[in-house]
């Protein structure tokens, strides 16, 4: 009777069991972008903190970024394309409107066997899209489960403004996901919020229905990311800290317990400020912004990916992951890595 009784109440979590990521080779440095715009490398490296970005040749789509990082991730798990059975992609830079970016994706690395769809979160849309996966493998609905996080920001960009295209780079990050027979390891708990009434701080105004792609809009320079800086910039400090904070009191943590803090990258200077707020250590924060610019949906698993490469995200290990963004959107997932 106990036995049964502790079978039932047998939490199962979902676990990331490979990550891999990948950036189009192409590099813009804050060199070239001297040449495009009034802007200087010591601008940039102060208020964002941004070296340099990767960024696409014409013609290559998000589906191309997510397809590279998919099939390294599921050659990490130990399988093939065909036992994925759900693929989840966070992208605000999908191929087209429609079909989906997943769509083109399972087609692209031959996943015969899944369905899936996109999810648009902006910067959250990796926290978003693991938080909903994790759900869905650990209540027996998928497998194995694809996350991407993949973005052409470079798609969006106007390069003639300064104050947006310094920020944003491409590239794409997966990871698989399956059930994970350990129940201390794996997805431990998320918190996601949003606040709709920040979307004019952040957005892209044209090419949806509120205003279709005309000869107007293209000629007002509305297929392009704006943004109140500043706005932004205060809403993600405070939301990063305090989404971390509601993850930290709900399991009865504190910032000590936690291992390594993986922020969304938007600027080096929101991700230390919200550190700092938390009473995180500088050594206990990810940040490669600097190489790689704001992939946006890209930026999580590309740090993440980063972690485990460089050896300070190795099994058992406590992941406070964190995001803000368009939205406004927040996110944060707590895991402990597999
Ligand atoms: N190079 C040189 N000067 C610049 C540049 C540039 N690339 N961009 C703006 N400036 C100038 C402005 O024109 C302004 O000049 P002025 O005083 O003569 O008018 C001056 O710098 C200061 O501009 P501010 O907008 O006040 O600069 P601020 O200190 O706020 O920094 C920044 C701007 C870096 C965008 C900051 O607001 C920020 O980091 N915001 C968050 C934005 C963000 O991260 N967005 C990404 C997506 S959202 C997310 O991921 C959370």
């Amino acid at each position: 009777m106990v036995t049964t009784d502790r079978l039932l109440r047998k939490t199962v979590r979902a676990k990331i069991s490979s990550i891999a990521a990948y950036v189009p080779p192409r590099v813009l440095t804050n060199a070239d972008l001297e040449r495009m715009v009034d802007t200087s490398d010591e601008w940039i490296m102060q208020r964002v903190g941004i070296r340099e970005r990767h960024i696409v040749d014409p013609g290559v789509a998000t589906s191309d970024l997510a397809k590279e990082a998919s099939l390294l991730a599921i050659q990490k798990a130990g399988l093939k394309p065909d036992d994925i059975d759900f693929i989840l992609v966070a992208t605000t830079t999908p191929d087209t409107m429609f079909p989906s970016t997943a769509c083109v994706l399972q087609a692209k690395i031959g996943a015969h066997h899944a369905w899936g769809y996109d999810l648009v979160a902006a910067c959250s849309g990796f926290t978003y899209a693991l938080t909903a996966a994790s759900q869905l493998v650990a209540a027996g609905g998928s497998r194995r489960a694809l996350v991407v996080g993949a973005d052409v920001m470079s798609s969006i960009i106007d390069y003639t403004d300064r104050t947006t295209c310094v920020l944003f780079g491409d590239g794409a990050g997966a990871v698989v996901v399956e059930q994970s027979d350990d129940d201390g390891i794996g997805i431990l708990d998320f918190e996601n919020y949003i606040d709709g009434n920040g979307g004019p701080a952040l957005c892209m105004p044209a090419g949806g229905s509120r205003q279709p792609a005309s000869r107007e809009t293209v000629d007002q320079r509305l297929h392009y990311v704006k943004q109140d800086g500043q706005t932004v910039f205060k809403f993600a400090v405070r939301n990063m800290e305090e989404v971390c904070r509601r993850i930290l009191e709900r399991n009865n943590l504190t910032a000590n317990d936690i291992d390594i803090l993986v922020p969304h990258q938007a600027s080096g200077r929101i991700i230390l400020a919200a550190a700092e707020k938390l009473g995180l250590p500088r050594d206990k924060v990810v940040i490669n912004i600097d190489r790689f610019g704001n992939t946006t949906a890209g930026t999580i698993p590309l740090a993440l990916n980063d972690a485990v490469a460089d050896g300070r995200l190795t099994r058992g290990k406590l992941a406070l992951l964190a995001s803000v963004g368009a939205g406004f959107t927040v996110g944060g997932v707590l895991l402990r890595w597999a």
